[in-house]
């Protein structure tokens, strides 16, 4: 079975009140179009077209990335408008192809991002050459769906939109999703009867249903495990919803896997994790962006914000920490308040404090930079102690050099590396000292000025007036 999947996206969403067109708004940082994408992405022998309408560069700009045919929607004049505009490409010169007989076509909405491939498996599975497939559900309130009317018989006889309804069609719980199947020769066959008198003089997709009852073809209804699969975004109160709920869900996903999230109502997962370790204890606040790997028996503290990083076993993140495409070797502890900026690699064992900021730089094992420090550009080995307020002056105001501090060296309280500058190993910088030059293995360098106290000094007295 082929199936062309038409995602719906080229209305306004006027509701947003926003700039940026509505199917680029966000749940989990991906827009709720790439969301609708990447469901449909997962069926087997499909091709994406996307109608586009509104802001149509602005989406497919910051959506150029996707395996799918954009097909624009001039003006919109409705669902069915919109589905014609895919029929329609044989007789124009793009060199896409319209749908053709033999294709299942799924109809998903831009603006619908949590459907769930069960749900649209099960849809496609009630589609052949004498059934036509819809997803209805059925809503405590209905108000603005278009409403499913069913025969005596208990058979769908046709959709009529609220707009268009009856009062006695108003009470109707049950309403389409929008959501359907069906086979691409019919398809095309009502499509092109499709008419605009209605209220809203706009070509309705749901006519369809009408003329297939009339043609005998069956109108097969499921539905989906829950509401809000198929709730669409038309403000941001709905967006704040439908992020909640998926939150919830990755979240369940982690809880199934080993892991103890403090409160699951309280964290965040906007992006993917690549690979996941056991008894990972999540504190509240935690949010994890794009793609990170933790390890087993890691505890992340709460308010931490962790962005594409590996994180390795036995791990503790404490409280406030910033990490970005940073690395961190196993048993290491981190923070509170410690910033790991990119390219930060850590080996096995490292404690970096409060605040700390790393950037760039290599520590290797048993190193210590445990009060605020700065480490820019530096590669560190391994048990190397670094005492509070050490900075590495990696920037001259133009270019940037590299420190090199060695196994075992030691930097004393508030020293100032100068780079480019190596501090040979186990060799101990005295505090305070700034230090320009490469400083030997095994021995002290200091550069401060001799201490001096002056007997006989007295302290200014205020003068009389
Ligand atoms: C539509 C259905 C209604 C259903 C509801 C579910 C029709 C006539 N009505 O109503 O039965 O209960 O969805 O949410 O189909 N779009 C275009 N081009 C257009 C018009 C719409 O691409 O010309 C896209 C929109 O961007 C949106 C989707 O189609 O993603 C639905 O459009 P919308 O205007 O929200 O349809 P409703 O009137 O809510
Ligand atoms: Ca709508």
């Amino acid at each position: 079975m082929k199936i062309m999947t038409i995602i719906l996206a080229a209305g306004k969403g006027t509701r947003m009140r926003s700039e940026l067109p509505k199917v680029l708004h966000q749940i989990a940082n991906r827009p709720l179009l790439q969301h609708v994408y990447d469901t449909a992405k997962q069926l087997e022998n499909n091709t994406v077209k996307i109608v586009v309408g509104h802001g149509a560069e602005l989406v497919t700009e910051a959506l150029k990335g996707l395996d799918a045919e954009w097909v624009e929607q001039k003006q919109q004049l409705g669902t069915g408008h919109a589905v014609q505009q895919v029929s329609d490409l044989h007789s124009t010169s793009s060199g896409q192809t319209g749908i053709e007989d033999s294709d299942t076509v799924l109809i998903l909405y831009g603006d619908v991002p949590l459907l769930k491939l069960a749900t649209v498996k099960l849809l496609i599975s009630n589609v052949d050459d004498q059934s036509l497939a819809l997803l209805t559900v059925n809503l405590a309130n209905p108000a603005g769906y278009g409403r499913i009317v069913r025969n005596p018989a208990g058979q769908v006889a046709k959709i009529v939109e609220e707009k268009d309804a009856t009062v006695s069609e108003k009470q109707i719980n049950e309403v389409n999703t929008g959501i359907m199947a069906v086979q691409g020769k019919q398809l095309k066959k009502w499509l092109s009867r499709l008419n605009n008198s209605n209220v809203q003089g706009e070509y309705y997709l749901t006519d369809v249903i009408e003329m297939a009852v009339a043609d005998r073809i069956n109108v097969v209804t499921s539905q989906p495990e829950t509401e809000d699969e198929v709730l669409g975004v038309n403000n941001r109160i709905q967006l704040s919803h439908l992020e909640r709920v998926y939150q919830q869900e990755q979240a369940n996903c982690l809880m199934e896997q080993g892991v103890t999230l403090k409160d699951p109502a309280r964290f965040d997962q906007r992006g993917t994790i690549e690979s996941l370790g056991q008894d990972i204890e999540i504190d509240i606040n935690v949010i994890l962006e794009g793609k990170n790997s933790i390890g087993s028996n890691v505890k992340i503290g709460a308010n931490t914000q962790i962005k594409n990083s590996i994180i390795g076993d036995h791990v503790e993140i404490l409280a406030n920490c910033v990490i970005e495409d940073a690395v961190i070797g196993q048993g290491s502890r981190i923070g509170p308040y410690a910033r790991l900026r990119p390219d930060s690699v850590l080996g096995q064992d490292v404690h970096i404090g409060n605040f700390v900021e790393i950037k760039k730089s290599s520590v290797a094992a048993g190193s210590k930079i445990n009060h605020l420090s700065y480490i820019g550009d530096t590669t560190v080995g391994s048990k190397v102690n670094i005492g509070a307020g050490t900075i590495t002056c990696n920037y001259d105001g133009v270019n940037k050099f590299r420190t090199v501090i060695e196994d075992g060296a030691f930097i004393g309280s508030d020293s100032q590396l100068i780079a480019p500058v190596t501090i040979g190993k186990n060799a101990t910088i005295g505090a305070g000292s700034t230090i320009t030059k490469d400083s030997p293995e095994n021995q002290l360098t200091l550069s401060r000025a001799k201490q001096v106290s002056l007997a006989g000094w007295q302290r200014p007295v205020k003068k009389e007036s």
